[in-house]
């Protein structure tokens, strides 16, 4: 073969697949790889699964059957599956669908050099283990190229919390949290090649609890450690569990200038029946008692959550409860989604509520949340905030960014770089973004 080898990687799911998407793009760069855009020139091409909602493997055995012709063109194509499917399904992905030649679970990707090459020797490679090892440590570090303004930062990983609807804990594994000096390594790495933006990841990052210089870590801690790096202007953290959110946490909201007042805090439920059935223990009052200690540190925090509709037994007075909670908390942003099952999870065994009910009740709770997330970024005209210049809008002299409470915003004739923060004054709210002008 001539030239580098081409890397095709496609990202399905979470914030934690984009940040192992390129963990493991760098690794296989040992490997001769660069990433390529397109599928059709590919000599590796990388899906990296979901399995959260609705028919995620599904869509993983179509996506594969679209490569067969690319196979039949380039016999020296090497398939393969990563993330959660993977960890969920193994071996049966090369049974179902035979132009597979590596499926990798989540916990194992350090370990792709060494099946990427199993492959190039014609075998079939697998690996959906739960090794002792750190993946992080065991990956290539990570090269020094310039990047982007903002960049994720995986911190903790697994879940220990068994909500009844939810796969993680089977995919993911348990809670693990990195450790606090090798975290603190990336971030000042990651700020050296331009980086001013860090969005800590974890299913559950504020259980983080990682090895500190004396003794564990809490997230607060990590994050004022964080502040200490020079170049590094913003934090930010998700996801939360409403139990996890510490009291040092909550104060450093008021206190940390480079943490950004948006929190992402799912409570899936409004009603106290449902919240009990899916083992989260705590409380629709104990979320909205919890929400009013965060907005008294910092009063300006967008709230952004996560809700379930149609979760089994889910009654019309359980779901009244949730749209209840919503207007209660006036959510920024916020995911809705329709119940599904996922096998081996509790609540997949138990009587389903009906599609249509799901549907209708769905579309409900999105009209609200829609009109919420509008009325706040409406709220914004006026205002001024400061933005994040990531990168050149649509139209020409056009800059975009984000602001700090992680509005899209666009100023026209905007003489800034990528990587500047400045005050921008909010001027129009559109469909997804605001527009502004330098101040
Ligand atoms: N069905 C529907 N939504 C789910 N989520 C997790 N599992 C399921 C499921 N089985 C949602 C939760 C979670 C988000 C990431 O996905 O709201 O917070
Ligand atoms: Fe899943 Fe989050 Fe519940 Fe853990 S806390 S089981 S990741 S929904």
């Amino acid at each position: 073969m001539t030239g580098p080898k081409k890397l095709f990687i496609k990202t399905y799911g979470c914030q934690m697949n984009v940040y192992d998407s390129e963990r493991m793009a760098e690794a296989l760069g040992g490997q001769g790889y660069v990433e390529t855009k397109s599928a059709d020139d590919a000599d590796m091409i990388l899906l990296n699964t979901c399995h959260i909602r609705e028919k995620a493997a599904e869509k993983v055995y179509s996506e594969l059957g679209r490569f067969r012709g690319l196979k039949d063109e380039n016999p020296d194509l090497k398939i393969g599956v990563a993330g959660c499917v993977a960890q969920a399904e193994g071996e049966e992905i090369m049974r179902r669908q035979p132009l597979v030649d590596l499926v990798v679970g989540p916990q194992s990707y350090h370990r792709l050099p060494d099946m990427e090459a199993k492959t190039r020797a014609g075998e079939k490679a697998l690996d959906t283990d739960f090794p002792e090892e750190d993946k992080f440590e065991k990956l290539k570090s990570r090269p020094k190229a310039a990047r982007g303004p903002t960049a994720f930062l995986t911190v903790q990983e697994g879940c220990d919390k068994f909500c009844a609807f939810c796969v993680v804990p089977y995919t993911r594994g348990a809670e693990v949290s990195r450790p606090a000096d090798r975290i603190l390594t990336e971030a000042r790495d990651l700020v050296e090649r331009g980086v001013r933006e860090i969005t800590l990841l974890g299913q559950n990052v504020n259980a983080y609890h990682g090895v500190g210089p004396d003794g564990d870590l809490t997230l607060a801690q990590l994050i004022w450690e964080l502040d200490k790096i020079d170049g590094l202007a913003r934090i930010r953290f998700t996801t939360s569990h409403p139990n996890d959110m510490a009291d040092d946490l909550i104060e450093a909201h008021g206190t940390c200038s480079k943490l950004m007042p948006y929190l992402h805090l799912p409570v899936q439920s409004g009603s106290d029946h449902i919240l009990k059935r899916m083992n989260r223990s705590h409380t629709a009052d104990s979320y909205l008692r919890l929400i009013e200690r965060i907005r008294k540190a910092r009063p300006d925090i967008l709230l952004s959550g996560d809700f379930i509709v149609g979760f089994p037994e889910e009654s019309d007075a359980d779901f009244q409860a949730t749209l209840d909670l919503v207007e209660e908390v006036g959510y920024g942003q916020a995911y809705s989604f329709k119940y599904s099952t996922r096998p081996g999870t509790p609540a997949a065994e138990r009587p389903q509520v009906d599609e249509d009910v799901k549907s209708e009740r769905l579309q409900r709770l999105q009209t609200l949340i829609t009109r919420q997330q509008r009325d706040v970024q409406d709220s914004m005209v006026g205002k001024d905030v400061s933005v994040l210049f990531e990168k050149p809008g649509r139209r020409e002299g056009q800059m975009g960014g984000k602001s700090e409470y992680l509005h899209a915003v666009h100023v026209a004739n905007a003489n800034v770089k990528v990587g500047e923060i400045r005050k921008v004054r909010i001027t129009d709210s559109g469909t997804n973004s605001l527009g502004g002008v330098l101040v």
